[in-house]
């Protein structure tokens, strides 16, 4: 725990630049990053930037692998997480655009745009560090309360709640928010060698206890990494209410 959002984000950034740093990528031996979306991780994103602003940290031998995108958002939609990305964080470093991987929300075949992505995975061995946030119910990139923790990435219809959730970023309109998302799978997250989880404000509260003192439960998706042997969850003070 952390007392503060934004020492969660301090702490995190300069966790993802050690690990970075401490593995000295090569271009033959990317350092393979998986990275979330949301309010959450923006603090993150920023404290990153300017490590690397400061020659803290360099991106040009890191792959990034996103965890989900909406379906039917055009790429150059603001809410699309192909556009919150760039915004918010690719467009201030140094990586390679190839080495960036994003699932295509509008891609004609949708089913096989997850295969593709999961074997592009593959490709790299593994991810090495996941970061990750979570939802007030519990969910874990888009898989949604009953999604099997051995779920691979796919194709997930959005429940209201979480709908609702999100249409703060969407005029407050829950009608405009996709109805249907592409997501890594539980199986997915949990084949990491890492994950990391930010957790703040007293909206997660319920999500982080359920994450560690619940049962291991497909309700709560995020529970499942009581099963990872290296699993991490940041909170702020917040967020520990329920503990
Ligand atoms: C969305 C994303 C999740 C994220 C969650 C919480 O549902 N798919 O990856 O963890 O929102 O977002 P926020 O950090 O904005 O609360």
């Amino acid at each position: 725990p952390q007392p503060t959002a934004a020492d969660v984000s301090l702490w995190s950034a300069r966790y993802i630049a050690d690990r970075i740093n401490a593995f000295a990528p090569t271009q033959d031996r990317p350092f393979v990053l998986g990275l979330p979306t949301g309010g959450t991780p923006l603090a993150t994103y920023r404290r990153l930037v300017e490590l690397h602003q400061a020659g803290e940290i360099s991106f040009r031998h890191v792959v990034t692998f996103n965890m989900d995108e909406y379906v039917g958002l055009a790429k150059t939609h603001p809410q699309s997480y192909h556009s919150f990305m760039h915004q918010h964080f690719f467009e201030h470093i140094d990586i390679e655009p190839a080495n960036i991987n994003l699932l295509d929300g509008n891609a004609a075949d949708l089913a096989a745009e997850c295969t593709r992505y999961e074997s592009k995975i593959k490709q790299y061995g593994k991810i090495h560090l996941f970061m990750g946030g979570v939802g007030s119910d519990g969910h874990i990139a888009f898989n949604e309360p009953a999604s099997s923790l051995s779920s691979r990435t796919r194709i997930k219809t959005l429940t209201e709640d979480t709908r609702l959730a999100n249409s703060r970023f969407f005029d407050n309109d829950p009608n405009q928010v996709p109805r249907m998302a592409l997501t890594v799978g539980v199986g997915t997250l949990l084949d990491a060698e890492e994950v990391l989880i930010l957790v703040t404000g007293h909206n997660k509260a319920q999500a982080l206890q359920a994450a560690v003192e619940g049962g291991v439960n497909h309700m709560w998706t995020i529970s499942a990494l009581q099963l990872h042997p290296r699993s991490l969850m940041v909170c702020d003070q917040a967020a520990t209410m329920e503990l």
